[in-house]
C-alpha cells in the first residue's frame, strides 16, 4: 500500500500553506499536496536542521521542487508574506496531547492553539485568501453516552487542550462571519488519527512499538475505551476536500474508518508482529474519554468523503513503517 494518498482525486489549491507542516498530520497533508501538482509552503516552528523528528517526517518532501519549509513560530513571525497568492491556508500548528494539558503547560497550549491561530486567521483575512482550514480535535464533544457526535451536538470538553481546540475552531468561525471576511473557514474534528510518523506519545505508535521491540505497554485504564481510529491517508483526502469545495463556514467531523477499543488495537498488533505486549496497567488519565465516535454525515455530504482505510490494513502500514525504520517515517524509539 502507498504511504501516501497520491491518488487525491479532489481538486488541490495551485499554492497553499501548510502550517504544522513537520508534524504527523501536516507532513502528509504537505506531501500529498505537493504530489498532487501544489505549490506548498510548509511553517514550522521545527526545522530539519535542528529537530530529529521534523528531519524524519520532512524528509519525504526534502529536494521537492514544489515545498519550500520556513521554520518559523506563529507568536511572533511575519505571516502575512508566507500567504501572497495562497488559494488555502491549512492551520494544522498546534500542541497536540490531551493528557499533558493539565497544569504548567496550559500557557503553551493557550499560546499555540489560540493566540497563534488569532494570528494566522487575522493574516489569512487581512490576505484575501478564500479559505482557511483549520484542524479541531473530537475532544471537544467532551463525554458521551457511545453513541455517535454530531456537528451539532453542544461541545463538553473535558480537558484544558480540547477547551483551547474548541477555542481554535470557534475564534476562526467568528473571524469569518464578519461582514469583511474574505475567508472562508471549515474547521476539522479529526478522530484520533494514526499511521506512519504518528506522534510518539499516542497509543497506536506506543501499541506497535512494544510489540515490535518487546518493550512493555503502559495502559491507562482497562483498555475499554472506544476511538473512532482514523487513518492519516483517509484525514489528508478529507482536509484537502475542504480546502477546495464550496461551501460556507462551519465545522465537520473527520473520523472513522474503524471504531475500536484499546484491548482489540492491542490484539492488532499482537497478531501482526507475532509476539503478546506486555501490558501494564496503570490509573486512568484525566482529560480522557471513554468513547468517542463520529457521526460521518456531514463528512459525506460536504465534502464527499468516507473514510476507506479499516484498522487492520492501516494499522500493518503504520508497523510496516516502523520496522522497516525508515527515517520517512520517524523513529519508533
Ligand atoms: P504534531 O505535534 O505532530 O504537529 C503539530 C506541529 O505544530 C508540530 O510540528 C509543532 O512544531 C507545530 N507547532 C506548534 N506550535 C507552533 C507554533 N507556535 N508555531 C509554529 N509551529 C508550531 O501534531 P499532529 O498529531 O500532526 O496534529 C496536527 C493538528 O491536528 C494539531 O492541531 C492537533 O491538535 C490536531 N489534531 C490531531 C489529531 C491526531 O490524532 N493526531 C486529532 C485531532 C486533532
Ligand atoms: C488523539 C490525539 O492525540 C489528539 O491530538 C487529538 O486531539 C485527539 O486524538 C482527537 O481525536 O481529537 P487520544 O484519543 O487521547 O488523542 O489519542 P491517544 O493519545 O492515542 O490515546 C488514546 C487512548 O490510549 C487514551 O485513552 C489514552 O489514555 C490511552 N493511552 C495512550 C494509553 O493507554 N497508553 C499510552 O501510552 C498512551
Amino acid at each position: 500500500m502507498s504511504h501516501h494518498p497520491s491518488h487525491l482525486t479532489a481538486a488541490v489549491p495551485r499554492r497553499a500553506v501548510v502550517t504544522g507542516a513537520a508534524g504527523f498530520i501536516g507532513s502528509h497533508l504537505a506531501h500529498a499536496l505537493v504530489q498532487a501538482g501544489a505549490v506548498v509552503i510548509g511553517v514550522d516552528r521545527r526545522g530539519p536542521a535542528t529537530d530529529p523528528t521534523a528531519a524524519a517526517n520532512l524528509s519525504v518532501l526534502q529536494g521537492l521542487p514544489g515545498y519550500m519549509h520556513v521554520t518559523a513560530d506563529l507568536l511572533s513571525c511575519a505571516i502575512e508574506p508566507l500567504l501572497v497568492e495562497a488559494n488555502a491556508v491549512f492551520h494544522l500548528a498546534g500542541i497536540p496531547g490531551v493528557r499533558p494539558s493539565w497544569g504548567p503547560k496550559f500557557s503553551e497550549y493557550v499560546a499555540s492553539n489560540v493566540l497563534a491561530t488569532h494570528r494566522v486567521m487575522e493574516a489569512t483575512s487581512r490576505m484575501g485568501v478564500p479559505r482557511l482550514v483549520v484542524a479541531s480535535s473530537s475532544s471537544v464533544y467532551g463525554p458521551t453516552d457511545g453513541g455517535a457526535s454530531i456537528e451539532t451536538d453542544r461541545p463538553q470538553p473535558a480537558s484544558p487542550y480540547a477547551v483551547t481546540k474548541l477555542a481554535e475552531e470557534q475564534l476562526c468561525l467568528a473571524h469569518s462571519t464578519q461582514a469583511h471576511c474574505p475567508t472562508s473557514v471549515v474547521a476539522l474534528r479529526y478522530f484520533t488519527v494514526y499511521g506512519p510518523r504518528q506522534r510518539q506519545d499516542m497509543f497506536t505508535h506506543r501499541a506497535l512499538t512494544a510489540a515490535l521491540t518487546g518493550r512493555p505497554l503502559r495502559l491507562y485504564g482497562d483498555g475499554h475505551q472506544r476511538r473512532d481510529f482514523t487513518y492519516v491517508d483517509d484525514a489528508v483526502i478529507a482536509t484537502v476536500a475542504a480546502a477546495t469545495i464550496p461551501t460556507a463556514s462551519g465545522v465537520i467531523n473527520v473520523g472513522g474508518g474503524s471504531s475500536a477499543s484499546l484491548l482489540e488495537v492491542i490484539n492488532i498488533a499482537n497478531s501482526l508482529s507475532g509476539r503478546e505486549i506486555q501490558v501494564h496497567q496503570e490509573n486512568p488519565r484525566s482529560g480522557d474519554v471513554l468513547t468517542t465516535r463520529a457521526n460521518p454525515g456531514r463528512a459525506h455530504e460536504v465534502l464527499a468523503w468516507r473514510p476507506q482505510i479499516d484498522l487492520h490494513t492501516g494499522m500493518r502500514a503504520h508497523m510496516q513503517a516502523l520496522a522497516t525504520g525508515s527515517a520517512a517515517y520517524g523513529h519508533s524509539a
